[in-house]
């Protein structure tokens, strides 16, 4: 079975996620974490990142890999640990014109059909149900408002999870620019040309803002049952 969860930054698709890999036994696909990387991997080479063609080369050349863990899956960009290397404010710039790169994108969507391959997935990310999986058994488009969202980020880069505590605070000025952040990656991953964020037709959409981690999951739990 493939289940594909797309959507906003912050959204809490990681988070739900995560929790149905665990409990439904998939395998979890984060394809964030995947362009996250290969922005990572043209940093760490010096290569200008307007550089549409060089980019596209070190995009082709990396091998990305997943760890699973009991906590969180480590990432691995040709057998380096960069799970928190590729979660700084730097990155999150980085990424934007490098997922923007349709050769790019090409080269991911192969290795994330690789995987998909050898067995069940949960795959996150903007294009899954679009371009990634368009065949996949359950679709879902989960959103949140901005405030929420990016006050969970905020959280989560304290090291907590406001999805799962829902007393959790966090700086107010860290909260403003966060969402700032989250509100021109949404714009640039809504409007660029290859594989915008959008939602595939027969996407069933999901409202976080108000929502538990356990009510998200379990409804996509039933989706998932009524689909076999
Ligand atoms: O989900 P995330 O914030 O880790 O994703 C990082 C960036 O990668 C995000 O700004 C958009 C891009 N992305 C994408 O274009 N396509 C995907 N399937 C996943 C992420």
């Amino acid at each position: 079975m493939k289940v594909a969860i797309d959507g906003p930054a912050g959204s809490g698709k990681s988070t739900v996620a995560k929790a149905i890999a665990k409990r439904c036994g998939l395998t979890l696909l984060d394809t964030g974490a995947m362009y996250r990387s290969a922005a990572l991997a043209c940093l760490k080479r010096g290569v200008a990142l307007d550089d549409a063609e060089t980019v596209a080369a070190v995009a082709r050349e990396i091998k990305i890999s997943f760890v699973p863990g009991e906590d969180r899956q480590t990432v691995l960009l040709d057998g380096e640990d960069v799970t928190d290397a590729i979660r700084t404010p730097e990155i999150d710039k980085a990424v934007t014109p490098v997922s923007a790169n349709p050769a790019v994108r090409e080269a991911m969507v192969l290795q994330q059909r690789a995987i998909g391959e050898q067995g069940d997935v949960v795959a996150e990310g903007r294009d899954i149900g679009t371009v990634v999986f368009p065949d996949a058994e359950v679709k879902v488009f989960l959103t949140a408002d901005p405030a929420a969202r990016a006050l969970r980020r905020a959280v989560q880069r304290d090291g907590g999870d406001a999805a799962k505590d829902a007393t959790a605070t966090a700086d107010q000025s860290a909260v403003a620019e966060i969402m700032a952040d989250l509100i021109r990656r949404d714009e640039a991953d809504s409007t660029r040309a290859a594989s915008p964020l959008k939602p595939a037709e027969d996407a069933v959409h999901i409202d976080s803002s108000d929502k538990t981690v356990d009510e998200v999951v379990g409804l996509i739990v039933k989706m998932m049952e009524e689909a076999r």
